[in-house]
């Protein structure tokens, strides 16, 4: 694992994501590729691709020979490697692509910005791989009101632990504005943000928790941090927050997104 903050919650197996994070970045990425206009023909680069959520779907309508990924998690870069044969993909983060200048006619980075640590650099990399006059897009959850699975679980464990690392506190670019206002203090041209929305539905509340249990991102992390009676009490908190399901239901989640023009 390379050393880099956002990435060292991101040690797991692409089942393991899918069950937690998977099962709402898949319908995201449908959105984000249709918002960023990526047409048959094209070059594109998925920047921290997890185990492919986006570069399948990249795949899907480009061909594997036409897409690249990136993650600085090696599991997930294996993940993503052995899903999608025939894609280009590398281990390294978003503050300095291990790809060519003017390479792709997309780069994209879903669910990636709020863990970089230097997200000026970032942008300044996806301008450097992009050729001139391509596309450069981002999305992350709306933490205010827009991703339901982790608001939920960050308002049950604030409720048994008022310390509880809300991520909503500390993650960025999650409100209205902020991406967009990122893209045009990097000079790209034409910003323009757009609001994704997906859903996601759980047989029944032990698949929710089953994917929290798997200690992904920092609602994982913090729960198998917890001691047993401790995880317990979220564990019921939960549930009775979600009106105690004894059936499938479903929770939505909403995502800002921006894409620009290159310069
Ligand atoms: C929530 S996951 C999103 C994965 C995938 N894009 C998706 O939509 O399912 C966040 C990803 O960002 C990666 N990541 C963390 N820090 C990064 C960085 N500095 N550069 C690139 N990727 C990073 C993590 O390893 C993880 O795969």
């Amino acid at each position: 694992m390379e050393d880099v903050d956002g990435a060292r919650s991101f040690d797991a197996t692409g089942e393991s994501y899918d069950s937690f994070m998977g099962r709402y970045s898949k319908p995201l990425a449908e959105c984000f590729a249709d918002a960023a206009g990526v047409r048959p023909g094209q070059s594109a680069l998925d920047v921290g691709c997890g185990p492919g959520a986006l570069t399948g779907i990249l795949t899907a309508r480009l061909g594997s020979g036409s897409v690249a990924a990136c993650d600085p998690s090696p599991a997930f870069a294996e993940a993503c490697r052995s899903r999608y044969t025939g894609v280009d993909v590398r281990s390294g983060r978003a503050e300095n692509l291990p790809f060519e200048t003017d390479r792709f006619d997309q780069v994209l980075a879903q669910l990636v910005m709020h863990f970089v640590s230097d997200p000026a650099a970032a942008i300044e990399e996806f301008v450097r791989v992009a050729r001139p006059g391509g596309t450069i897009g981002a999305c992350v959850w709306d933490f205010d009101h827009g991703m339901e699975m982790l608001r939920r679980f960050w308002d049950a464990a604030l409720a048994i632990d008022p310390a509880a690392p809300d991520e909503a506190r500390t993650m960025k670019f999650g409100r209205e504005g902020e991406l967009v206002d990122l893209f045009e203090k990097a000079g790209l041209r034409h910003p323009k943000e757009t609001t994704l929305r997906v859903v996601s539905t759980y047989g029944d509340f032990d698949e929710l928790w089953s994917g929290l249990c798997a200690g992904i991102g920092p609602a994982g992390t913090y729960c198998v941090s917890l001691s047993a009676p401790m995880r317990n009490l979220l564990r019921s908190r939960l549930f009775h927050d979600l009106g105690q399901p004894t059936a499938a239901f479903s929770l939505s989640a909403v995502a800002r997104c921006a894409v620009a023009t290159a310069p």
